[in-house]
């Protein structure tokens, strides 16, 4: 057995992710992956979704764990990880035709929500797109209770953690220039938004 990290999350939200993925970034060719974690969404869509090229990147300290899982699984389309802190990163690495995220939105501080919202604009060209997936409330509302003990739970642990609501996270995207185009609902109460980076003559 080896000693990569696993997070069972992953394993039991890739299906639905990925289906939704399949659509969204069917005319992609480049992805860029925010807060790639253990690296097991990279190498599991990586494998599915042939025709991108999937960057992962995330903080320093994660790397060996997403660099094990690529060197065991990762087909070739998969690349090593870059080190990439929102919140502190001056510039986007490169440009990319679709950015991704899981289940970062609520471990960030809000300030580096805010500059993840800002980099993925920064990053992609018009119409790509910005698929990021989490537990969200909407109009300030959890959608279940077990969401809001969630947010409670992360608020005493972290006060800068906590679920974010999706219409700030809209506004962090319009102030980009990208227009929301689909919300997914997921399994266990999850949600993939997806926001468009608009085209100079689309309306505001
Ligand atoms: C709960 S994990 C999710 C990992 C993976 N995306 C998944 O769905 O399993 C949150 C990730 O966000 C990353 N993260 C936290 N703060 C970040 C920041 N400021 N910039 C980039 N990544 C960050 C963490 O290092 C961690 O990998």
């Amino acid at each position: 057995m080896s000693g990569k990290p696993y997070a069972s999350a992953s394993v039991r939200n890739a299906a639905p992710i990925l289906s939704a993925l399949r659509h969204e970034f069917r005319a992609a060719a480049s992805v860029l992956e925010i807060g790639s974690g253990t690296g097991q969404h990279a190498v599991t869509f990586a494998t599915e979704l042939d025709h991108l090229t999937w960057q992962t990147s995330d903080l320093q300290q994660s790397h060996d764990g997403i660099k094990q899982w690529i060197a065991e699984a990762g087909p070739s389309n998969v690349l090593q990880p870059i080190a990439l802190d929102v919140l502190t990163a001056t510039a986007m690495p490169a440009s990319f035709d679709a950015v991704f995220s899981a289940n970062t939105a609520h471990i960030m501080s809000y300030a580096a929500v805010c500059r993840m919202f800002e980099f993925a604009a920064t990053a992609l060209p018009e119409q790509g797109v910005f698929f990021l997936y989490g537990p969200f409330s909407r109009d300030g509302v959890f959608s279940t209770s077990s969401n809001a003990a969630f947010d409670e739970s992360l608020r005493a642990r972290n006060a800068a953690m906590g679920i974010r609501d999706l219409d700030d996270l809209d506004a962090m995207a319009r102030r980009g220039g990208m227009s929301l185009l689909r919300i997914y609902a997921m399994p266990t109460n999850n949600l993939a938004a997806v926001w468009r980076k608009r085209g100079d003559d689309e309306c505001q």
